[in-house]
């Protein structure tokens, strides 16, 4: 079944100069970039996209990495693209995520993972409107 879903390069991967190599993996998966664009997140619209984590021991800090540097926010499109994606970026914490998976291969700690991706529909509903309207 083809879907989207929502794909942001956290400001590390930026910094680090991963944004190639990173979009090179989605498209030599067989995903399409249907949208894209660069921007540095207000701590309004970072406080807004992890709402869930407000309060957390972590929350500060990665708010605080979240605005620290422009991020490139895309929307892709394939075959089970929500659940494809998220195997692909690896576990939340990357010192345990698979090397292969994107975190896995280039970073080893939180909060500066490198990349998120919409975990379900309703995420991926959410975050596209968050970045990109209707
Ligand atoms: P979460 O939504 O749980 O994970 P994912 O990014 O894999 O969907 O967490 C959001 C971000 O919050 C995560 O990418 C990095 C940061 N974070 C921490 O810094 N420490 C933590 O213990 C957790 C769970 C998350």
């Amino acid at each position: 079944m083809k879907e989207k879903t929502f794909i942001l390069l956290k400001p590390d991967a930026v910094k680090r100069k991963l944004i190639g190599k990173i979009i090179k993996r989605f498209e030599d998966r067989g995903f399409e970039i249907v949208e894209m664009k660069m921007l540095t997140l207000s701590r309004e619209m970072a406080e807004e996209f992890y709402k869930i984590h407000k309060g957390k021991e972590f929350y500060e800090r990665l708010i605080e990495f979240m605005t620290s540097g422009r991020i490139v926010v895309m929307v892709v499109e394939g075959e089970n693209a929500i659940s494809a994606v998220r195997k692909m970026i690896g576990k939340t914490n990357p010192a345990e995520a698979e090397p292969g998976t994107i975190r896995g291969d280039f970073a080893l700690s939180t909060p500066d993972n490198i990349i998120h991706a919409s975990d379900s529909k309703e995420s991926v509903e959410r975050e596209i409107k968050m970045f990109f309207g209707d």
